[in-house]
């Protein structure tokens, strides 16, 4: 029996069109697939490994951070470490870069990960995932700093992310389409199963988490409006919401039906001093990237995500994705305004 294209086919293949490809980049990227299915294996198993709830320790942007936070954040850099292929990374979960230990070569490539996104799930059992993106080092493999980590989002080389939902799935784009694969947990191998995802441009489904509604930006508020006025009101159209607080599987679904996802800016964010609710090195610039490939769009409100310039490491931005039609609606309103 033929079991479909894997994940590691389907790379190497890739790969072997890009000329002056050594290699390095394939071995990277199936050592991160390694490292997303022993997370998947972590997160099925959840309380019979004793893997639920929380570590007792906080992450620089001073969140709890959850057993699993910590678990999926060591088995990346376990997986990732020591083949050569790194200079070095970035998480969510740890306040610097990662160096590579002196005991392993060093490669061309950064990594940056948000190892579990979504992780108010865990413990309900509801779908969580990894994040993730590849760079080049700019400044050289020698003594790569905070500095050669701030790329703008169209810089990245690939980006892609891990679902942990009712199958695993793994989601990656290398700048020419977007790619979908599901894990075959009998013989441990990503097949491709959705491959050229794109997302439709129309759409009659939102999701935000309506509990801000009050701090909302203006044309969010204005958007909002129409969609719920249904049919009556200026959209002409009933809208459908959906809310998983878990971005993974929130843009999953967009990918595969569509729809719009929005974490704006609010007056509760900028009362904390912060930009944005999700960062912009581990969620939203992987993220834009695999959208805008599947033919959508991502924008902080006035602005594409992708073409920011990042300003520290751990920097957060408001994150408006999905159908195109929808996103650039919401562009609109916010030009508009001013
Ligand atoms: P993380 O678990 O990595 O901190 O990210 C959670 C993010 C994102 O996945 C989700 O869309 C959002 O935070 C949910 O936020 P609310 O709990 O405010 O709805
Ligand atoms: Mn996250
Ligand atoms: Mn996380």
């Amino acid at each position: 029996m033929h079991h479909g294209t894997t994940i590691t086919q389907f790379i190497s293949e890739e790969q072997r069109r890009v000329t002056g490809a050594t290699g390095e980049f394939t071995g990277l990227l199936n050592d991160i697939v390694t490292a997303c299915k022993m997370i998947s294996h972590q997160v099925n198993h959840g309380a019979l490994v004793g893997a639920l709830g929380t570590a007792g320790s906080e992450n620089v942007q001073g969140e709890t951070q959850k057993k699993l936070d910590v678990l999926s954040n060591e088995l990346f850099i376990q997986s990732t470490e020591w083949a050569g292929h790194l200079a070095a990374m970035a998480s969510e979960e740890m306040d610097d870069i990662y160096q590579i230990p002196e005991e392993y070569l060093r490669g061309k490539y950064l990594l940056t990960f948000d190892p579990l996104d979504g992780s108010s799930n865990i413990d309900v059992n509801v779908s969580v995932g990894t994040i993730f993106s590849i760079l080049r080092c700019p400044g050289g493999k020698d003594k790569p700093t905070i500095r050669d980590f701030l790329q703008a989002g169209t810089q990245q080389v690939a980006a892609g992310y891990a679902l942990y939902g009712p199958s695993t799935m793994m989601v990656l784009t290398t700048g020419s389409g977007v790619n979908g694969f599901t894990l075959d947990q009998n013989i441990g191998e990503f097949i491709l199963t959705h491959p050229d995802l794109k997302i439709p441009a129309e759409t009659q489904e939102f999701a935000i988490n309506a509990s801000n509604q009050r701090f909302w930006d203006a044309p969010v508020k204005r958007y909002v409006e129409e969609c719920l006025a249904g049919s009556e009101g200026p959209r002409g159209k009933d809208f459908n919401m959906r809310w998983i607080a878990s971005m993974v599987a929130e843009v999953h679904r967009i990918l595969v039906r569509g729809g719009v996802f929005m974490y704006p800016m609010d007056e509760k964010i900028r009362a904390k001093g912060q930009g944005g609710k999700l960062r912009l090195l581990y969620e939203a610039n992987p993220m834009s990237f695999v959208i805008e490939q599947a033919g959508g769009g991502s924008i902080t409100g006035p602005d594409r995500i992708m073409e920011l310039q990042p300003e520290g490491l751990h920097q957060r931005v408001p994150v408006i994705l999905g159908s195109r039609t929808e996103v650039e609606r919401l562009q609109a309103y916010y030009r508009e305004q001013g």
